[in-house]
């Protein structure tokens, strides 16, 4: 039945009822992450417009446990994955450029004008079923892992990076912690009428989300990807909330085959870096009116009120990936949008709830495989 069900890159949803180092060697220079028992519910940021709803931590946790329970049956045997965005298409090393000159309010954390660093990107599909065909329709995920970046992170630990991890559709389908549990609820449930109950739970906003994130695509390089949900941007008064995208430098238009292999997102990326560096821009969203909710994460802060700004350039060398060390390398690898300097917070009730879940998912799935998790360091 699991397999019936697949996240939008977002949760795991019911299609039939919707209709509804840069590291010298790979494995080198790691340092052990924090575990979940260190996890404190993230405080809300009032004067950005951040208020806790009643029973969040908990229904964070009730997801957590949802999920693992999950994990733990999918992948009873064999090597555990991702519970969503199991399927990679890749992980390449890239550099993040930060430019030249940026206004000051963009200039905080790193954002640092004219500085660059080394990163691990790591594209993917968001279904739960790590044998989906590439030309299904699907939420699709790039994840980035900038290193050595020097200070204290929020998820207390040693380690030296900060990541970003957005997908190809602007808006989340759930913003209500305890409407998501409800959710993940229902679809964890064996019984069949639960199942019917979900479009319900999601509403008729969020089922329209939840079926509009799945699209095809041609070469994860060349879409569009969004954070969705917001994150802070500073630490004085004078902080602001912000969301992200990323998009390609210039627009290339690619025609997805007639006849695509299984993998086929993986031979483009393949083919695409074999031939030449590939250049994406890294672009923040700045908040123009309070109006713009940072809890509404179903809601987009149209671009004609907040127009985006590019802050960073993200260039991937020419390089081959595809190989067994760099894939298992990124595999074991925990993105989460936690791993971050406190002037880039993640802001809202989804980023709060992703603090307690992403930790407790990549503790599993790492102890599941007997892997030591760690940060990588650059070199
Ligand atoms: C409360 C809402 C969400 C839940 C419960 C959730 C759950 C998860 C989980 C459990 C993982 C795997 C973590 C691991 O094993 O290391 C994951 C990965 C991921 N999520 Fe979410 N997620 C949520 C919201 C979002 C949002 C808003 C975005 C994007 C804007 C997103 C994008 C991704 C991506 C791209 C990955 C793969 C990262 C990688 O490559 O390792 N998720 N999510």
């Amino acid at each position: 039945m699991r397999k019936l069900i697949s996240y939008i890159g977002l949760g795991r949803l019911l299609q039939p009822v919707i209709i509804i180092s840069i590291c010298t060697t790979v494995h080198a220079n790691t340092v052990p992450s924090s575990s979940p028992n260190d996890i404190t519910y993230p405080s809300t940021d009032y004067g950005l417009g951040e208020h806790l709803s009643s029973n969040e931590a908990t229904a964070a946790v009730t997801i957590a446990d949802l999920i693992e329970t999950s994990v733990r049956k999918q992948y009873a045997t064999g090597i555990a994955l991702r519970d969503v965005h199991s399927k990679a298409h890749g992980c390449v090393q890239a550099e993040f450029k930060i430019n030249k000159n940026l206004p000051k309010n963009i200039a905080q954390g790193i954002f640092i004008p004219g500085k660059t660093y080394q990163s691990w990107i790591r594209f993917s599909n968001g279904s739960s079923d790590s044998t989906q065909a590439d030309i299904k329709r699907d939420a699709r995920g790039i994840a980035i892992k900038i290193l050595g970046v020097p200070g204290k992170k929020l998820l207390d630990n040693e380690a030296s990076t900060q990541d970003f991890i957005m997908i190809n559709h602007p808006v989340f389908f759930v913003n209500d912690p305890v409407r998501y549990m409800s959710l993940m609820q229902d679809i964890n449930s064996d019984r069949f009428f639960k199942k019917l109950h979900i479009p319900f739970v999601l509403g008729a906003k969020g089922t329209w989300i939840a079926l509009n994130s799945k699209t095809k695509i041609s070469n994860p390089l060349h879409t569009r990807y969004w954070s969705m949900t917001p994150y802070q941007l500073g630490i004085s008064p004078n902080r602001e909330a912000v969301k992200y995208s990323i998009q390609a430098c210039s627009a290339v238009k690619e025609a997805i085959p007639h006849a695509p292999n299984h993998d086929f997102l993986r031979e483009a990326l393949k083919s695409s870096l074999k031939k030449d560096d590939a250049c994406m821009e890294f672009l923040i969203q700045p908040r123009t009116s309070n109006k713009m909710s940072v809890e509404d994460s179903m809601t987009e802060w149209k671009e004609s009120d907040a127009p985006f700004y590019k802050v960073a350039t993200i260039r991937i060398p020419q390089q081959i990936f595809d190989t067994p060390a760099q894939n298992e390398f990124c595999e074991n690898l925990s993105f989460s949008p936690w791993h971050s300097l406190p002037e880039h917070k993640p802001l809202g009730a989804v980023n709060r709830m992703r603090k307690v879940i992403y930790e407790r998912i990549s503790l599993v799935r790492h102890e599941m495989n007997s892997i030591q998790r760690a940060e990588p360091h650059s070199k």
